[in-house]
């Protein structure tokens, strides 16, 4: 049995859940935050050494304005409400992706939590903000070619993840099969988790019974 030190989660499902429920759609993504609470209180007192949670893709910014807008004042309540809690637990706070993009303020806030956040060694909350995983492995493959020959060593030691633990488990929640350009380079060996439970349903137990499933299983990485 190995437990799981790395989680990533694709959080699926805000919109459906809130459309099942004649309800708006920033209604579904407040309930997600809710979740997002749940799941990284459960991944520390789990001892998981790292959470990384897709929040934000490159391909978001196509959805309405409004929308885009409510997501990003989400998180700056969620920063302002959660970030001591998490602080004083030891959770560490990293992005990967161009958060930069983003309005100045809320680019402010987040570097605030990142450095209030940087000597914590308890679980890191790796949040993904303007992310693609395509473009992150050309940027890290360009970053290796500037220093030396390319293997799949130094692409890995330029990825955005390079600081974590190797990518033991992908949770796709909301029924939905792909990918969707997140951590391609990472889930080379990773197990994977799809289940039709929508984000803002998703638990701190969902995320246990994940780890005791992960346990379980033989990985044997192309051996016998
Ligand atoms: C997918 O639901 C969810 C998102 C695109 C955003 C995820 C963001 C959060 C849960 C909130 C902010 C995060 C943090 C870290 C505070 P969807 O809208 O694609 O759902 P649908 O496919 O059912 O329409």
């Amino acid at each position: 049995m190995t437990a799981a030190r790395h989680v990533a989660i694709i959080m699926d499902g805000n919109g459906r859940w809130a459309k099942k429920r004649l309800l708006p759609r920033a209604l579904g993504h407040q309930r997600g935050v809710e979740a997002v609470r749940r799941v990284v209180r459960g991944a520390r007192e789990m001892g998981l050494e790292a959470l990384t949670l897709y929040a934000f893709s490159t391909e978001n910014w196509r959805r309405p304005e409004e929308e885009v807008s409510d997501l990003m004042s989400l998180m700056k309540r969620f920063i302002l409400s959660d970030l001591e809690e998490f602080a004083e637990a030891g959770v560490r706070l990293k992005i990967i992706g161009d958060y930069k993009a983003f309005k100045p303020d809320v680019v402010e806030l987040v570097e605030k939590a990142i450095a209030r956040t940087a000597e914590n060694s308890g679980t890191t909350l790796a949040v993904a903000l303007n992310y693609g995983s395509q473009d992150e492995i050309a940027r890290a493959a360009t970053k290796a070619a500037a220093k030396g020959p390319i293997t799949p060593e130094t692409i890995s030691a330029e990825l955005d993840t390079a600081d974590l633990p190797p990518l033991d488990l992908l949770i796709r929640t909301s029924g939905e099969v792909r990918l969707s350009n997140f951590l391609l380079w990472q889930c080379a060996y990773a197990e994977m988790l799809f289940t039709d439970v929508l984000w803002p349903d998703f638990t701190a137990e969902h995320l246990r019974e994940a780890l005791e499933a992960f346990a379980t299983r033989e990985r044997r990485y192309g051996g016998r």
